[in-house]
């Protein structure tokens, strides 16, 4: 019964489980499977046909292990593959993009940050959606280098990260931002740093709750929620050491679990 089966997350690594915790928010009951490649990472300084046969891997399995839906919980994945993945499967697919559109239509300053990877950055599909929203509005693009390594060994505010975000924030402080779009799914782990280093006016956006939203009016539209009361499984896979999952999910610890697993 497709109703039943598993939404399937997954991600370059750890970080897309800030996605997934979005998702389980709003759609508590779903089935979950979330795959962590981390043993890939980072995808951001990847060529696209790489990142591309890594998510063709990555969504074969999910569909092998029974996914109802696909959710790339990764921006260099989405802006990368998306459209690949689409075309070859039938099953639905949810990408993830910066949030530059709230962005530009909310600043006052006309000036706004964008931390992503080099590959989400430099992508086709970031570009154009750039291009037509930021028409008036000085975007001040940088590339997230050293961060994901960093979140990956679960390295969250010692003093290098410290000292990489003041490298990364200081050309946007320079520039008067006044929002910070978070363009990997990994950085909302590293929001009470950015918060630290930021002057208080600038506000920080990610796209977990719109990417959440989106998978439930999908799956509503498809008549694919699941409807039975019971908990549900929340499996986590990965293919290097569980240990910065479980730090990350550890509010979650009784309902879920953690595996080591070759994909
Ligand atoms: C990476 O693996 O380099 C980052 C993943 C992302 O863009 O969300």
């Amino acid at each position: 019964m497709v109703k039943n089966n598993p939404i399937g997350i997954f991600d370059s690594g750890v970080g897309g489980s800030s996605i997934w915790q979005e998702i389980y928010k709003l759609l508590p009951l779903e089935h979950t499977i979330y795959l962590a490649d981390s043993k890939n990472a980072p995808y951001g300084n990847k060529s696209a046909e790489e990142i591309t046969k890594l998510s063709i891997k990555n969504t074969e399995k999910l569909i092998e292990m029974g996914a109802k839906i696909i959710v790339v919980a990764c921006n260099t994945a989405t802006t990368n593959s998306i459209s690949t993945l689409r075309k070859k499967y039938n099953i639905p697919i949810i990408g993830i993009e910066p949030a530059i559109k709230p962005a530009a239509l909310q600043t006052t300053t006309k000036s706004i940050g964008i931390l992503a990877t080099k590959g989400t950055l430099s992508s086709a599909l970031f570009s154009k959606t750039t291009q037509e929203f930021t028409k008036d509005i000085n975007v001040v693009e940088i590339i997230g280098e050293g961060l994901v390594p960093l979140i990956e060994a679960g390295n969250l505010d010692g003093i290098e990260m410290h000292s990489l975000l003041q490298k990364h924030t200081k050309p946007m402080i320079a520039a008067n931002i006044d929002y910070l779009v978070l363009g990997c799914s990994h950085y909302p782990y590293i929001i009470p740093k950015l918060k630290d280093i930021l002057p208080p006016n600038v506000k920080i956006i990610d796209s977990g709750e719109a990417v959440a939203r989106q998978t439930k009016t999908v799956l509503q539209s498809l008549d694919m929620l699941r409807k039975e009361n019971t908990p549900p499984n929340l499996q986590f896979f990965t293919n290097a050491e569980t240990d910065t999952l479980k730090f990350l999910l550890k509010e979650h610890a009784e309902k879920i679990s953690v595996e080591k697993k070759d994909f």
